[in-house]
């Protein structure tokens, strides 16, 4: 689909959205966030003594904020914080503290998402689903059914069903079609899983120009996006996220679901920032070695001089503090439609 094309039509579809929750008062306490998904939306959930996943916790992210590693795949801030920033909301716990700390009510909600999830069961991680399995079975009861029916869902895959499948089939990027079907199927499902459980407003991100991420443009030393990964994967989920979500609409008579157009919002800061701006701040060294790779205390991987003009943060997918800021302007006013 023609990309203008679709930026209008989700305009379009926010502001019918829009009008259609016109009328109802604003609640005067903030309600609380329920976050399903992986990198772009984690916020601490994978485990720092975790040996197969060190990185998050370990140095250099996090050195730009909060200034030591937090769990977050970036130098600062990822997209839930950006979206708690936007709506004026608190962030919610980590699910790994509300399991660690005994499972009291969280009054900001709690945050599923956790790296390297999958929305098809098909990798060691945990799905998406599996999470909202956890919510049922361990959390939903502490809430009140207004609560529920107040609460926000933020629903944000990064993509890692696709580079699971590359990393792990000697498939290339033209037999990638099949599997956006299916994950577009799984996405409804686990939405009108969450429907069922009485939760009643929904964002549902899409996923950003896959030509343009590191792991992506390394190719072309990150010299400009690559048009034939962005056409194999994020197109085509785009476009079944948003035939889905259309559908979902009928459904859901009560509730309210947009889309957050990280394709666009990706586009236009990745403009903003400029020429250069497409290589990851923090590289490997040596083929094989990542940003946070480590040997006998050596340090495999190199830093540039300032996060703050780069867009992306490491050698994967993960946009910088900055980055993630300049996308955050792009989203305000989508965002603030919820509150409609
Ligand atoms: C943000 O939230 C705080 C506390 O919940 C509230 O006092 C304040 O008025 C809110 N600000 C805006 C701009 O909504
Ligand atoms: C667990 O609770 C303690 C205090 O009760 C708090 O300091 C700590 O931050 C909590 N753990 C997490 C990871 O939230
Ligand atoms: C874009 O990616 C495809 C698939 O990986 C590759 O064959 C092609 O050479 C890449 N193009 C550039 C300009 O890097
Ligand atoms: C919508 O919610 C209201 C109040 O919770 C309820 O009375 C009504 O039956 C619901 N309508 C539909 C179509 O589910």
């Amino acid at each position: 689909m023609d990309l203008t094309l679709l930026t209008s039509v989700v305009i379009a579809l926010v502001l019918t959205l829009v009008d259609a929750r016109r009328g109802h008062a604003l609640d005067s306490v903030a309600p609380p966030l329920f976050v399903f998904g992986s990198s772009y939306a984690d916020t601490g959930n994978l485990s720092p003594t975790d040996k197969t996943q060190p990185y998050p916790w370990a140095k250099p992210y996090g050195e730009t904020w909060p200034g030591a590693p937090a769990g977050r795949y970036s130098d600062g801030h990822v997209l839930t914080d950006i979206v708690v920033d936007i709506l004026n909301m608190s962030l919610p716990t980590p699910f790994r503290s509300v399991k660690r700390n005994g499972s009291s009510k969280e009054p900001h909600g709690v945050n599923f998402a956790t790296s390297g999830s999958t929305i098809l069961t098909s990798s060691s991680m945990p799905s998406v689903s599996s999470q909202i399995d956890a919510f049922q079975s361990n959390i939903m009861s502490k809430y009140t059914p207004q609560q529920l029916a107040s609460a926000i869902v933020l629903y944000c895959t990064s993509g890692d069903d696709y580079f699971f499948y590359l990393a792990t089939s000697s498939s290339s990027l033209s037999s990638i079609y099949p599997l956006t079907v299916n994950v577009g199927k799984q996405i409804s499902m686990d939405l009108v899983k969450l429907y069922g459980l009485g939760l009643r407003k929904f964002f549902v991100a899409y996923l950003p120009p896959s030509g343009c991420l590191p792991v992506a443009s390394s190719a072309n030393r990150y010299k400009g996006c690559n048009d034939t990964w962005t056409r194999s994967i994020a197109v085509p989920h785009n476009e079944r996220i948003f035939k889905n979500v259309l559908g979902l609409r009928h459904y859901f008579k009560n509730g309210t679901i947009l889309l957050i157009d990280l394709f666009s919002a990706f586009s236009a800061a990745q403009s903003e920032i400029g020429t250069g701006g497409l290589q990851p701040c923090c590289m490997g060294t040596i083929v094989g070695m990542r940003c946070g790779s480590v040997s006998r205390a050596r340090a495999l991987y190199s830093l540039c001089p300032s996060p703050n003009t780069q867009f992306y943060w490491d050698d994967s997918i993960h946009p910088t503090d900055a980055g993630w800021k300049l996308v955050g302007n792009q989203l305000q006013s989508s965002l603030n439609a919820i509150k409609k």
